[in-house]
């Protein structure tokens, strides 16, 4: 992706209004936010543009609300605002309705924009409501380049000038480390349950990394497929034919000792996969599949990371995924972690600082790997040519 003419350093923000794009959709519980990992990473954008832009107006969207053009208090930003303000250490107001953003302000954050009628099929009536609102459009949602929505993809057509912000910069420089000439062997790892969301990067993966390991559910449909009995795992029906072909697939890396939970009794044990009883659901990698994968992560020279390897929000089944942070923190591969949960994992257990980059992104750091494009980011390109 060529950036030149899209880049923070090609704009003159000199007294121009200018709207924001972040992905500020991140965890929060009771009204505090979890992990600020998505924020942090955007303050340079933001600095840069309160120093040097007229006025900044900030849109994200949080979770997947109802688009009712209300206000819907357990999908509000209030908390995010509250946190940025902190972060920035100076308020930032929230606007509820976007005529609340011509309030005469340096800064404000506009409402959850999935509260907005139009903002998912990309209204051309919101889009261009929301370019009215700046001079400049700067996108620095790198979670969210893989939507074509009002305020990701159709506002850039209602400005003036549009670009991307330091973040998105930065997540492309470090990917082409695994998309342009990698260094080999270069070796992915896809957990996660829903194979319907990884096939085509699965697929497309497959055709350039030299080992691909799949855990989570996404294997348990694998092992389904393959005709295994899985007892009461969590697979998906309807894609078992997909998993039957990349089973056959020697490049794939499948656990073959497993934990599962025996629903029976509650209890905990590791199994090798021909031994999985009916009422027994695989929930995370065992020992000796660990033991495996090591060995194909200590061979790497590039390797990367996205989807957690079993149901690790359970304390019970957190150890494959938290064992394999550490193998990978420990390898001397260029490593490259992405998606929230995969973050959330190696931020739980300290070891944020031992990779060489957390990407922000988890569906667009997938989509982007496996399309090598990403539009919201293509049409900024493509308008900075014209
Ligand atoms: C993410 O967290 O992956 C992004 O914010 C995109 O969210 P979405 O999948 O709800 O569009």
């Amino acid at each position: 992706m060529d950036l030149t003419n899209s880049k923070l350093s090609s704009f003159d923000f000199e007294g121009k209004r200018v709207l924001l794009r972040v992905d500020f959709n991140i965890p929060i519980r009771d009204e505090e936010v979890l992990n600020d990992e998505r924020m942090v990473r955007a303050l340079p954008t933001i600095k840069h543009l309160l120093e040097k832009a007229k006025s900044l107006r900030i849109i994200t969207h949080r979770g997947r609300p109802l688009e009712s053009g209300e206000v819907q208090p357990e999908f509000s930003i209030k908390p995010i605002a509250k946190r940025l303000s902190q972060l920035l250490n100076i308020p930032v107001p929230i606007a509820d309705s976007l005529d609340g953003l011509e309030q005469d302000k340096k800064i404000i954050m506009l409402e959850n924009i999935r509260f907005f009628q139009g903002e998912k099929e990309n209204s051309g009536d919101l889009s261009k409501k929301l370019g009215n609102y700046g001079d400049v459009y700067i996108m620095d949602a790198f979670g969210t380049a893989h939507r074509k929505q009002a305020s990701t993809f159709g506002v850039i057509d209602s400005v003036a000038e549009a670009g991307v912000g330091f973040l998105v910069e930065d997540e492309l420089e470090a990917l082409k480390k695994i998309l342009v000439n990698p260094q080999k062997p270069l070796i992915g790892i896809i957990g996660g349950s829903k194979i319907s969301t990884k096939i085509n990067v699965i697929d497309s993966l497959t055709s350039y990394v030299d080992k691909l390991i799949i855990s989570g559910a996404l294997a348990n449909t694998c092992y389904m497929a393959m005709g295994k009995n899985i007892g009461e795992s969590l697979f998906e029906e309807d894609y078992l034919d997909v998993a039957e072909k990349l089973v056959g697939n020697e490049k794939i890396v499948l656990p073959e000792n497993v934990v599962v939970l025996d629903t029976s009794n509650d209890s905990v044990l590791e199994k090798h996969i021909d031994d999985i009883a009916s009422h027994e659901a695989i929930c995370d990698v065992g020992k000796k599949s660990l033991e495996y994968f090591q060995k194909h992560i200590n061979s790497a020279k590039t390797v990367f990371w996205n989807g957690p390897l079993g149901k690790f929000e359970d304390p019970r089944f957190s150890e494959g995924t938290s064992e394999v942070a550490k193998i990978m923190s420990e390898s001397k591969a260029y490593s490259i972690i992405g998606g929230g949960e995969t973050i959330t994992s190696f931020a739980n257990i300290n070891l944020m600082d031992s990779v060489d980059y957390a990407s922000t992104a988890g569906g667009a750091f997938l989509e982007y790997i496996e399309n090598k494009s990403l539009p919201c980011i293509d049409k900024i390109i493509t308008k900075n040519k014209g």
